[in-house]
């Protein structure tokens, strides 16, 4: 992860609370630590990450989810009435379970799917885990009918519904190291993440997210992210404001893909 020049005092600011926990005079002797202690990396790697996040973050990717590539891949997935979606450096989970009530309302009966969150930190893992939100969390982004509908109150927070937790399942990935063997995915949220990386690493997260999706795959950045000048083994494809990334060489054949009314342009890698 790559902090810009000048941040160094952010770095020092998260790690001296760490550093005097674990017994050491400043974060220089803690660094030296780390070098050999795995359970204090762990927690350095909750210190440093940046988790902000929030419901339907951004709301045009998600109506694209829900008018584009939902019912493209409900045409495509006929046969096996199975969607499986991948939300990468899912932070606490919002992001997912923005998903699974869009699937929750769009999916036609009789079909199943499976949201696999991942993200570094362990610490967030447990909170998708649990699927409880603060009230400010909360009054970020989520529509009230769809609060009613999916949450229940336990004490000061609020709790997901079990329905959407079964949904999504949370597993421990490191975006810059090797992956671990993933299923193959028909949609993949990576958004926001990437801006922490540098030029290199970004073309290799993007190749190994090019192995675990499907040809005919969707796969979504942030808002500030694209593939453009990064690789080649990814297209484009523009509905409205937001751009949609699939495998290179992937022809659209059905008309679902592109309504008339959705200004769709396609473009192949750069
Ligand atoms: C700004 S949040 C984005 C959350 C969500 N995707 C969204 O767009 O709202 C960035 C997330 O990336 C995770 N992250 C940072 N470095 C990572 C890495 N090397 N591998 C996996 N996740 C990482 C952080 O823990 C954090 O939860």
């Amino acid at each position: 992860m790559l902090y810009d020049p000048g941040k160094e005092y952010l770095v020092e600011a998260r790690l001296l609370p760490l550093a005097r926990e674990a017994g050491c005079a400043d974060v220089d002797a803690y660094v030296v630590k780390l070098q050999t202690d795995f359970g204090e990396r762990a927690k350095v790697l909750d210190a440093l990450t940046i988790n902000e996040t929030s419901w339907f973050r951004d709301n045009a990717p998600y109506q694209t989810f829900t008018d584009v590539m939902l019912p493209a891949m409900i045409a495509a997935r006929a046969h096996v009435r199975h969607i499986s979606i991948w939300s990468a450096a899912c932070s606490s989970g919002q992001e997912a379970y923005s998903l699974a009530m869009l699937l929750d309302q769009h999916l036609p009966s009789g079909w199943t799917a499976q949201i696999l969150a991942t993200d570094v930190s362990p610490k967030m893992l447990a909170r998708v885990d649990a699927g409880r939100y603060s009230q400010v969390e909360m009054n970020r982004g989520l529509p009230a009918t769809s609060l009613v509908k999916y949450f229940t109150r336990t004490g000061s927070e609020w709790e997901v519904s079990d329905d959407l937790k079964k949904m999504v399942r949370t597993q421990p990935l490191n975006l810059s190291t090797p992956f671990p063997l993933l299923p193959t995915f028909d949609i993949v949220f990576i958004r926001n993440v990437l801006i922490y990386f540098d030029m290199e690493m970004k073309r290799e997260i993007l190749r190994k997210v090019h192995q675990v999706i499907s040809p005919d795959g969707f796969m979504l950045l942030g808002s500030s992210e694209t593939t453009l000048d990064l690789e080649n083994h990814w297209g484009r494809e523009a509905h409205g404001r937001v751009q949609i990334h699939r495998p290179a060489g992937y022809t659209p054949t059905s008309a679902v893909l592109q309504p008339a009314s959705l200004n769709t342009t396609a473009m192949t890698g750069a």
